[in-house]
């Protein structure tokens, strides 16, 4: 298994490119199951997830072909699987995200319930209580959740019906599961207390693009006329506002400065302002972001929350560079139950962090030092890399293939930033 090896302390300082965001590029796929033609998505970030994304969709029928920066999909013929197997959904719970779509389009889909995975228990009863909502009949047994609309009378699958649904929470998948399934309902949807994250916004206009009329994607109130079929459509996905959020994070530890061209300032808001209250400088375009830090750190509590609040897929990477701040700060996590699972970790380094529930308090600055530790997902790894980076000597990343599920390269972008031989990639076992 692949390691990462880290040398520091060590400044980041330079310019990288946003990629396309994981979180936006993965329901965008899905959503080539809604028609028979084809679209056409720029900027799909090169990570594992969307790699177990093509082979699901390919699974259920969908031809993709990537050349350049463009990835083609087309579900022409639907396969004879309507369904997402557990093989893949336990390894990616993002895989529900074809449930909306297939039931949609073609009236029935069996979709592995994903399980829980290490930040939570990931339950997805609001996606199925959206979609009976909307007129599915759901059934679960054997580890399976099956949805089917009610036959119409013609011998096939009749179509899902719009309906008025209000979620108990904002739940981001859940969310993009219904847009995606009203779109080809009969009459007009109206969803309520919807999640609000960029990415969502993202595939609403993906959806418009195809023909779909839709209002308020992005915002709490969703409205979705139904139509009968959707076209094909050319779309660049949404950069990566926690990749960039993670990099700035870095410039932040680091002492150093980082701009990050393509990412939208308006996104990273909740970041940014926070940031800036803990002494940082920063500077935004239109079509970059940079974070510097020159002076010392001061301590900011922070509450994750949905969008627009501080985003939970920052909170591990804020609550590293909280360990370099002159004070004490709470960060308490309000979305998973367990997603605290990298302090230990850091603690290994050198860190001075409590976790009390849902509450995590740092003391600050410490001296943290390399050390051998271990990814536990995606996130934490990330903020594993960042502390590597500040730490006095060499830090050894095991499991790494957490962070390659939704980072391009880390290892690159650093290089880019100046970490050279600093930070290497090493995949046999050293003791
Ligand atoms: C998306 O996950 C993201 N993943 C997550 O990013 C992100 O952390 C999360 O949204 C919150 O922003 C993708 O977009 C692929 P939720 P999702 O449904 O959709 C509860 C990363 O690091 N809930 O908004 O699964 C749930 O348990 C990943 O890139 C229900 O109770 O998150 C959680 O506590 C990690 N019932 C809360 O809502 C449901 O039916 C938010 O979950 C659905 C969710």
């Amino acid at each position: 298994m692949d390691k990462l090896r880290i040398t520091g302390p060590c400044r980041l300082e330079g310019e990288i490119r946003a990629a396309g965001a994981k979180n936006a590029a993965l329901p965008a796929l899905a959503a080539s199951l809604l028609t028979e033609k084809t679209i056409a998505l720029s900027r799909v970030p090169e990570v594992q997830d969307l790699r177990t994304m093509r082979k699901l969709l390919e699974h259920l029928g969908v031809d993709s072909s990537g050349s350049d920066e463009v990835l083609e999909l087309r579900h022409a013929v639907p396969s004879e699987y309507d369904d997402a197997p557990y093989e893949l959904v336990k390894t990616m719970r993002a895989s529900v995200l074809v449930l909306g779509p297939l039931v949609a389009r073609l009236g029935h889909a069996r979709v592995s319930l994903p399980g829980g995975c290490a930040i939570g228990s990931r339950p997805i009863d609001q996606h199925l209580a959206g979609l009976e909502a909307l007129g599915a009949e759901i059934t679960l047994d054997h580890g399976y959740v099956t949805a089917r609309t009610r036959p119409d009378g013609s011998g096939s699958p009749g179509r899902l019906e719009g309906a008025r649904f209000r979620f108990a929470a904002p739940t981001v998948g859940g969310t993009e599961n219904l847009l995606m399934a009203a779109t080809l309902a009969k009459g007009t949807t109206i969803l309520e207390n919807c999640a609000q994250e960029p990415e969502i916004r993202d595939l609403g206009n993906l959806l418009a693009k195809m023909g779909a009329r839709i209002s308020g994607a992005g915002e709490a109130t969703i409205e979705i006329e139904g139509v009968e079929s959707l076209a094909g459509a050319s779309h660049t996905i949404l950069a990566d506002r926690i990749e960039a959020g993670t990099y700035l994070i870095g410039a932040a530890m680091t002492g150093g400065e980082v701009t990050v061209r393509d990412a939208v300032a308006a996104d990273l808001a909740p970041l940014l302002e926070l940031l800036a209250e803990c002494g940082c400088d920063i500077e935004t375009s239109d079509s970059s972001v940079t974070v510097a830090r020159t002076s010392e750190l001061r301590p900011r509590n922070v509450v994750t929350a949905p969008h627009p609040g501080f985003p939970t897929d920052l909170q591990a990477q804020y609550l590293t560079l909280m360990t370099q701040a002159s004070g004490t700060s709470t960060i308490c996590e309000t979305i998973f139950e367990s997603r605290f699972q990298h302090v230990p970790e850091l603690r290994r380094m050198g860190a001075d962090v409590e976790v009390h529930g849902n509450v995590a308090r740092v003391n600050g600055p410490t001296r943290l030092t390399g050390a051998r530790v271990m990814a536990t997902d995606l996130r934490a790894s990330a903020c594993l890399v960042l502390a590597a980076l500040a730490a006095d000597g060499e830090s050894v990343i095991e499991r790494i293939y957490h962070l390659d599920r939704g980072y391009e390269a880390m290892e690159l972008k650093l290089h880019v930033l100046g970490a050279g031989w600093r930070v290497e990639r090493t995949s046999e076992d050293h003791r």
